[in-house]
């Protein structure tokens, strides 16, 4: 392959700079892995450059900074003999090229020096084995021992030993092929899919920590169904979603038979990330029925019922966070707090639109309104063309609803507007129960449209409340 242009976009070009440094050390280096495939695909600036040196890749860092006009701090990582340098926002690692031979139980290799070929055999997959020259001779040759270059033009994803041998070495790559599939839109190989499927069990020695980070990934992927159906396929998704695969599959009875929820699931993630980049949400979305599975029933009279599979599945968001050690703070609060409230603008929507149900939602919904109507527009999966555009009218019919009743009655992060202090005050009383009761009657006066939310009228009405409970003024 002839000489390749490096983009220019670099402030000083960095890679004119690690071959002069290379020259300097008298050491072959190459770009390598993710930078190269992304460069080759266009697709956009990447943040990571990865260098591999025949020779110390850690000296050669340090050479790099040396040359450098700003200096970089080098960070090294002995145990592993790599280092790291930052150019700009660009992170740029440094690695020698290795030889690396795996055991049955670990992810970690014994490591010793290798050729630049050796590095490449190690690799994960052949579009991620191309390598690009910074040596003076040949700067900007493509090396690509297993004819990567072919396979990202149709758009495959290979490995460049058996298989077998490089998902057993590292079982992470399982997920990774998967990733990529999703993310780049590319077609697993055949026998790379059947290797996968014969070791999917391996996946249990990989950390969570590293299997979210994938599934991030995956789900942040313009379709991400294709990934979570790779997944499903190759046996993966039972070891790592479990509450996933328990809602595959349509079950008759007395000729009644529900939708297919895994399906439907994954239908919502795709509809939803059309109109969404927030991981989170993406989230929700891949989890709104999960308590689906649990609560299925079946009733002679009315049929299939899921009761309660909201509330059963936003229980089931934190084990599943906790289990996969994923983050336990707002963001699972968020995804906990969709999921409760997935059915309910569709409830409305299926109903004559009520002010006093719309003021509801907004109170119950808060900050997350959006997101909520977001997720539930997605969650029409129907393939009824009338019913279909129903919901959908509907659904416009309810946000607009949500403006009007909005800018009339704020009930958006609702403050009561009379306070538990006035409240005692007024009835010369101490901290206790009626005071509760005082202001919940008017927070449900206000949301019922008896009263507007106004001060006034709250006052006039917490006067008659307490009246009727025998309080005196
Ligand atoms: N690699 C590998 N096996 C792994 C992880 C990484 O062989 N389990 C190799 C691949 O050659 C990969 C390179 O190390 O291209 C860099 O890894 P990483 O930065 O994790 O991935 P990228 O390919 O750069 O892709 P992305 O940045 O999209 O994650």
């Amino acid at each position: 392959m002839a000489l390749l242009k490096f983009p220019e976009a670099l402030e000083l070009n960095i890679f004119e700079v690690i071959a002069q440094a290379s020259e300097e050390l008298n050491l072959e280096s190459y770009v390598i892995g993710g930078y190269v495939r992304d460069f080759l695909l266009k697709r956009g600036d990447a943040k990571d450059i990865d260098i591999v040196a025949v020779g110390s890749g850690i000296e050669l860092a340090q050479k790099v900074a040396s040359l450098l006009p700003h200096k970089p701090k080098v960070q090294v990582f002995k145990t592993y003999g790599t280092a790291m340098l930052r150019d700009g926002d660009t992170e740029i690692e440094f690695v020698g090229a290795r030889k690396e031979s795996y055991s049955e139980d670990s992810r970690n290799p014994t490591v010793e020096n290798g050729s630049l070929e050796d590095d490449q055999n190690r690799r994960d997959f052949t579009i991620n084995a191309l390598a690009l020259s910074l040596n003076k001779e040949s700067f900007g040759n493509l090396l690509d021992p297993f004819n990567g270059i072919i396979d990202l033009e149709r758009e495959i994803i290979r490995t460049p030993l058996d298989p077998d041998i490089t998902y057993s070495d590292d079982p992470l790559r399982m997920m990774r092929a998967i990733r990529f599939a999703s993310q780049l839109n590319f077609t697993i190989e055949r026998k790379s899919l059947e290797a996968i499927s014969a070791n999917n069990q391996r996946i249990k020695i990989i950390t969570n920590e590293r299997i979210v980070d994938e599934l991030h990934k995956i789900m942040l992927s313009d379709k991400p169904s294709t990934g979570f159906l790779l997944l499903e396929k190759t046996g993966l998704l039972q070891y790592i979603l479990p509450e996933l695969t328990a809602l595959k599959g349509i079950e008759e009875k007395e000729g009644q038979k529900h939708k297919d929820n895994f399906y439907h699931t994954l239908e919502v993630v795709d509809n939803i990330s059309e109109n969404t980049e927030d991981l989170w949400l993406r989230w929700a979305a891949l989890l709104h029925d999960i308590g689906k599975a649990p609560t299925k029933r079946f009733d002679k009279k009315v049929g299939w019922t899921f009761h309660g599979h909201e509330f059963v599945g936003s229980k089931m968001v934190f084990k599943l966070f906790k289990r996969l050690k994923m983050p336990l703070n707002e963001k699972m609060k968020f995804v906990q707090k969709m999921v409760l409230m997935s059915s309910r603008p569709i409830v409305i929507a299926e109903d004559f639109v009520t002010d006093s149900a719309v003021r509801r939602l907004i109170f119950d919904a808060g900050d997350y309104l959006e997101d909520l109507m977001t997720l539930c527009e997605a969650d029409i999966t129907t393939k009824n063309p009338k019913r279909y555009r129903r919901y959908h009218n509907n659904f416009k019919t309810v946000r607009q609803k949500i403006e009007e009743v909005e800018e009339r009655d704020h009930v958006r992060n609702f403050q009561p507007p009379v306070s538990g202090e006035e409240i005692m005050e007024t009835f010369n009383l101490k901290p206790s129960r009626e005071i509760g009761i005082i202001k919940e009657a008017i927070k449900e006066a206000i949301l019922e449209g008896e009263i507007p939310n106004e001060y006034d009228a709250a006052y006039a009405f917490m006067l008659e409340k307490g009246a009727e409970l025998g309080l005196i003024a």
